[in-house]
């Protein structure tokens, strides 16, 4: 059954690219209240932040009633150690009362009531439930607020969930419509933290002038009653200034890990955003630079360095972008994986390529050109060493083939995988010096795909063309592949002699493609799925230690920098319902550590793997 999973994952995951487009932008959804505005501010501000930026509201105008259709993002409650703490240095506590300054909210709801417990509301219907008033000037972007809430058994039964969200007053309405927290996280009568971090992509809370309101509502076909017993915002400090070191959000783990990249002696590297994800952009985002300095030495484009970013039309190379962050790389001394010559996944291919009407042979001039230009360019800057040339030319099948009709390369060469060799043979004629990869995904676990694999380079190698080492990209799940396969592929790339880089790491919770998803979804984050996260990340980085020598590793690459810029949200946004449900990065999405960032590191330091 895996096999047979895993080989969708080929043209599923082709597809989801094509569809991510080219940035994976998140359409957040935006709704506005109908009720009118409240006045009663939150109680105990137990310390101030530090003034915020004044980047305005955001423009989305008012709508009539509350609530967005589609069913919204996860971020779900951790564990208390997990946890929200009032005590962090960086960040502020903001307790709301729940005895008063509640009204109903949703068109038709039948208010509050108070009682010792709290303040509860019915859920008589879609979109029904309560909120609360926080008084301006405050500053929300980044933080988080949190809820102890408990449901009658009438709610329980209903299969109804809850969304907590929180939406600008003062005409704006523009909201945090991204939390969710599923029925199947409560129990009749018994109390659940539920959270939610106000970090929208637009940043439409990063402003003080307008009041907010924090609440929750019903969604789906509710009945019975909600009451929330406490309420918290949790202010997120922001850095003093855009290169200095930025605020920990709070959480209560620390990986206790200096540096991840001074404990390898290989590269150790992110994929990061630059204009692809405005709101994440390493050139702009001091949390983004902050936190890749610290880590890491080397870089992926995750987008910007691909075909049809840097040659948009037919002898139109684009390199601004691209120069800017590979110099900015540089200058802190942090190397560049190049990512990549030539893939077929559509988004990224230039029309000129797609739509080419001249001979196969033009067309491979056209391709060389292409190769020969960036490869070039980039080696004056001599801070990138490594490229992936060719992306994901094999297919999942039994047995694996080159890909056919789904690849431009291989039809406008005229029905030919020469494209391949090819393009190897421009890049080393470009660069004598800069190392050159095949990248693959499932090459990890795919048997019939590694052979094919090594196969060609079999070929490669016979025929002097040159390559130096194979990609894997490694989007896997928290339990499969095992280490022992994952060994076991790249045993038979050490045994060619070839560099072995792990170049996307990714360890999915959720992801449709893992043997737990939907039937077994998980659906919080919790202490024990992030430690089982640690182990698997620690397995994983001792698998390639173990059996990669020295001499051949590439490094080893993670395909993001926190949970809240994945990739796998946005390609499983339809199947995850908009839930933010991988988790599958190293730090969470407020830049927190997390175990699996100690899990790495404790591979790297020779620690037994453990979920402890
Ligand atoms: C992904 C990017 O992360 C997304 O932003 C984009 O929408 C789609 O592409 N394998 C690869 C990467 O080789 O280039 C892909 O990057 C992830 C899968």
């Amino acid at each position: 059954m895996r096999h047979i999973k895993h080989a969708f994952c080929l043209s599923l995951v082709t597809l989801g690219l094509t569809a991510c487009g080219g940035g994976g932008g998140k359409s957040t959804s935006v709704a506005a209240s109908s009720m009118a505005p409240g006045s009663v501010a939150a109680s105990s501000v137990i310390a101030s932040s530090a003034p915020a930026s004044s980047t305005p509201a955001s423009s989305v105008a008012p709508s009539s009633v509350a609530a967005p259709s589609s069913t919204p993002a996860s971020s779900i409650a951790p564990p208390s150690s997990f946890a929200a703490s009032s005590s962090s240095a960086a960040a502020t506590l903001v307790n709301l009362s729940v005895t008063s300054g509640w009204r109903g909210n949703g068109d038709g709801n039948s208010g509050i009531t108070y009682s010792s417990d709290g303040v509860s509301f019915t859920a008589a219907g879609d979109n029904l439930g309560a909120v609360t008033d926080i008084a301006a000037p405050i500053q929300l972007e980044d933080a988080v607020f949190t809820m102890i809430v408990k449901v009658s058994s009438e709610f329980k039964s209903s299969g109804a969930s809850l969304q907590p969200f929180a939406q600008i007053k003062g005409g704006a309405w523009a909201g945090e419509w991204d939390c969710w927290a599923g029925n199947d996280l409560f129990t009749a009568g018994s109390d659940v933290t539920i959270t939610c971090t106000i970090a929208e992509a637009d940043k439409k809370f990063d402003q003080t002038a307008n009041d907010v309101q924090i609440g929750v509502q019903a969604k789906g076909t509710p009945t019975g009653v909600v009451t929330i017993k406490s309420a918290s915002v949790t202010l997120k400090q922001k850095a003093s200034n855009s290169s200095g070191a930025s605020s920990s959000a709070a959480s209560a783990y620390s990986a206790n890990v200096n540096s991840l990249r001074e404990l390898a002696t290989f590269p150790i590297g992110v994929a990061v955003s630059n204009t692809d994800s405005p709101s994440y952009n390493i050139l702009t985002n001091a949390s983004e630079k902050t936190l890749v300095e610290k880590h890491f030495d080397q870089m992926t484009a995750g987008n910007i360095m691909k075909m049809s970013y840097l040659q948009p039309s037919q002898g139109n190379f684009t390199f601004t972008n691209a120069d800017a962050f590979v110099d900015y790389a540089k200058s802190k001394n942090i190397n560049i994986h190049g990512h990549a010559l030539v893939w077929h996944s559509d988004y990224q291919v230039p029309n000129f390529m797609k739509n080419w009407s001249g001979s196969a042979a033009d067309f491979l001039t056209a391709l060389e050109t292409h190769i020969t230009n960036v490869v070039d360019h980039y080696e004056a800057k001599d801070n990138l060493v490594s490229w992936d040339v060719v992306n994901e030319a094999l297919t999942d099948g039994t047995p694996s083939n080159f890909r056919t009709t789904d690849s431009t390369f291989y039809v406008k060469s005229g029905n030919s995988a020469v494209y391949i060799e090819r393009a190897f043979k421009a890049a080393r004629a470009a660069n004598a010096g800069v190392k050159l990869y095949y990248n693959d995904y499932n090459i990890e676990q795919n048997n019939s795909k590694t052979n094919k694999m090594i196969e060609m380079v079999t070929d490669f190698q016979a025929r002097s063309i040159p390559i130096d080492g194979i990609g894997f990209q490694m989007h896997v799940c928290l339990n499969y592949p095992t280490a022992t396969t994952i060994a076991a592929a790249m045993k038979k790339v050490v045994d060619k002699g070839l560099m072995v880089k792990i170049t996307e790491l990714d360890v999915a919770i959720n992801q449709p493609y893992c043997d737990n998803y939907p039937a077994n979804k998980i659906s919080a984050f919790t202490q024990t799925v992030a430690l089982a996260q640690k182990k698997r990340y620690c397995e994983i980085v001792k698998a390639y230690l173990d059996t990669v020598p020295a001499n051949l590793r590439g490094g080893i690459s993670v395909w993001g920098t926190t949970n809240a810029n994945t990739w796998l949200d946005d390609l499983y946004r339809t199947q995850f319902d908009n839930q933010k449900i991988s988790w599958p990065l190293l730090f969470d999405s407020s830049y927190n550590d997390k175990p699996a960032l100690r899990g790495f590191a404790d591979a790297l330091q020779g620690t037994a793997c453990s979920n402890l």
